[in-house]
């Protein structure tokens, strides 16, 4: 069987380490495109003089030629700029849009059939732009935030209560940040819910809700002791998860941004709620009964979204 194949569009920081994770797990043949010449090469000829020592046969190729993607079965899209200093959400979002629209058409051009998570922010509006310059089916385009959100939550809880990570789980809905929507009473160690934890006396509401507020400014809170970039590692991971659920048919459970049609009483939206991943892509969409403050959540996530379209729309008119 041939191997597989793992484009990577976008070289910089979470590019280099998605390459670095897929190379080491031996995912497949990796692909590193990027628009700056010589990035893309340079990280893929260090990263294939890691082969004799970590004993890996995939290839890895760093090219500026959207031509080299073509018949890859995972896509992961990180290219794009961050918000620097002085700009405006809006120029963000035009910036944005416009690689999202040079991505959307090399990935149609190139490889129709692959499934493709995206990464660049602001995720819920560029996964959606993404998959309308692409015109890919929407269960074969979603984005990454839940699994990183969720996994950050998951990290704060093992500390907070002095328990292994392996025995913790903890579910988050919604838009990617500020507004992701933690759902408490389906968090868990071991499978005893948080707010149980809570009544036995393990924790507080309180610390636990500054713990969702730390989840909630997790990234901020990386960008501002990195002073320059943001986290890579564990978005480079919780994407590779979703790859590999991918790959190996895994039918996982994880929360991801999805294209909903009435779930969640959310329409032809992209939103993070969890999902089943296999080797259809979003295979099923899993709804669960949510408390009112939960719904109240959600909405003014969901809302969020729907300024963010807004705006995407009156800065590229095709998107109307
Ligand atoms: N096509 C391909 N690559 C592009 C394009 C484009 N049109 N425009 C920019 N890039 C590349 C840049 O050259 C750079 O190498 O995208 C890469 C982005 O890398 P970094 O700036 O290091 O950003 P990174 O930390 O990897 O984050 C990427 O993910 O989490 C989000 O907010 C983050 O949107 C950002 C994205």
């Amino acid at each position: 069987m041939a191997r597989k194949k793992i484009a990577l569009i976008g070289a910089g920081n979470i590019g280099g380490t998605l390459a670095h994770l897929a190379a080491l797990k031996s995912l497949g043949d990796v692909v590193l495109f990027d628009v700056v010449e010589g990035v893309p090469q340079g990280k893929a000829l260090d990263l294939r003089q890691c082969a004799p020592v970590e004993g890996f046969d995939v290839d890895v190729k760093g090219t500026n030629d959207y031509a080299d993607i073509a018949g890859a079965d995972v896509i992961i899209v990180t290219a794009g700029v961050a918000r620097k200093p002085g700009m405006s959400r809006d120029d963000l979002l035009g910036i944005n849009l416009k690689v999202m629209k040079a991505v959307g058409e090399g990935i149609a051009a190139n490889a129709p059939d692959a499934f493709v998570i995206c990464i660049t922010n602001p995720l819920d509006a560029m996964v959606w732009a993404l998959r309308e310059f692409s015109g890919l089916p929407h269960q074969k385009v979603v984005g990454m935030a839940g699994v990183l959100d969720s996994s950050r939550f998951s990290a704060f809880l093992a500390e907070e209560f002095q328990v292994s990570i392996k025995d913790v789980t903890s579910f988050v809905l919604g838009g990617h940040g500020d507004t992701m929507v933690p759902v408490i009473e389906y968090s868990t160690v071991s499978g005893i819910p948080v707010p149980d934890l809570i009544k036995q006396g393990r924790s507080t509401q309180e610390k636990i809700d500054a713990i969702i507020q730390r989840t909630r400014g997790g990234g901020g809170e990386i960008v501002a002791l990195l002073k320059t970039g943001s986290a890579y590692y564990a978005p480079a991971t919780s994407a590779i998860a979703m790859a590999q659920a991918y790959l190996g048919d895994e039918k996982r459970v994880l929360p991801a941004a999805v294209h909903l049609t009435g779930q969640y009483g959310v329409d032809n939206l992209y939103v993070g709620v969890p999902v089943v991943i296999g080797a259809g892509g979003v295979e099923q969409i899993v709804e669960i009964a949510l408390s009112d403050e939960a719904k109240k959540n959600l909405d003014v996530s969901v809302d969020a979204v729907k300024e963010l379209l807004v705006a995407c729309k009156a800065i590229d008119g095709s998107l109307a």
